[in-house]
């Protein structure tokens, strides 16, 4: 049965005014089935406290702004219905391993940098066609087919532990990302991309933990594109 109301608990900090986080209790109405917990965030933005900071964007899991810590789980606020989580209370958390802007706003800025680092864009080693055009058979386009789905929400970046530990750790979106370049038969720089992620900041740093497949709201395998670039390191004498 449809519960009327649900209890939020949302973790709130301001570090310009607060000493310390807490969790903040707000009564949300249940009106539909497919009511989202992003949908019950900006009814408390709206009407209950203006001041609660968190960010989103598409409402349709693609943008991977509203990724946040529900009930034990990195998710997307977009798609996570409020009926489908069993418990009476909803816990919300920011991203982890991030510092607080405010609330569940958090500074997204070395996450940016580690996608900065790998170069996310082609780079051919030869002229384009007159065209401008770089055409790849079906086959070769199935080889990033999954990859290129990696919307940069951030929820393997916060559940990996590792990259909790080892600030430098390129951490596994980037690493993903890393695998979808090395994958593309149109891009010219592999060896210069298997040679950037080959040291202890890299593929060698990940210690195989799997939270990042596990909570990848697109279904993605950061771990296993890790793997797919070790075995290249060592396949290519990297
Ligand atoms: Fe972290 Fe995923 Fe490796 S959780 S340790 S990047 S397998």
């Amino acid at each position: 049965m449809q519960k009327d109301n649900i209890l939020f608990h949302i973790f709130r900090f301001d570090p310009d005014n607060d000493k310390k986080p807490y969790l903040q209790e707000f009564k949300i109405p249940v009106t539909r089935k497919d009511q989202t917990v992003l949908e019950g965030l900006f009814y408390i933005q709206q009407r209950l406290d203006n001041s609660l900071a968190f960010r989103s964007s598409c409402r349709a899991a693609i943008c991977g702004s509203c990724a946040m810590h529900i009930n034990g789980k990195y998710r997307l606020a977009c798609n996570t219905l409020i009926s489908k989580l069993t418990s009476d209370i909803i816990t919300i958390r920011p991203l982890a391993h991030m510092a607080i802007h405010k609330d569940l706003f958090v500074d997204m800025g070395p996450f940016w940098k580690n996608y900065e680092y790998i170069k996310p864009y082609l780079m051919p080693n030869k002229p384009l066609p007159a065209t401008r055009e770089q055409i790849q058979n079906p086959e070769e386009r199935s080889r990033i087919d999954i990859l290129i789905d990696c919307i940069l929400c951030a929820c393997c970046h916060s559940s990996c532990p590792v990259t909790a530990s080892h600030e430098k750790y390129l951490g596994p979106m980037a690493l993903l990302n890393m695998d979808r370049f090395v994958s593309d038969t149109r891009d010219g720089a592999r060896e210069e991309r298997l040679t950037m992620v080959n040291n202890e900041h890299g593929v060698w740093r990940c210690h195989t933990v799997f939270n990042c497949q596990e909570v990848c709201p697109k279904d993605l395998n950061p771990s296993g594109s890790i793997a797919h670039l070790k075995m290249k390191i060592v396949k290519n004498k990297i």
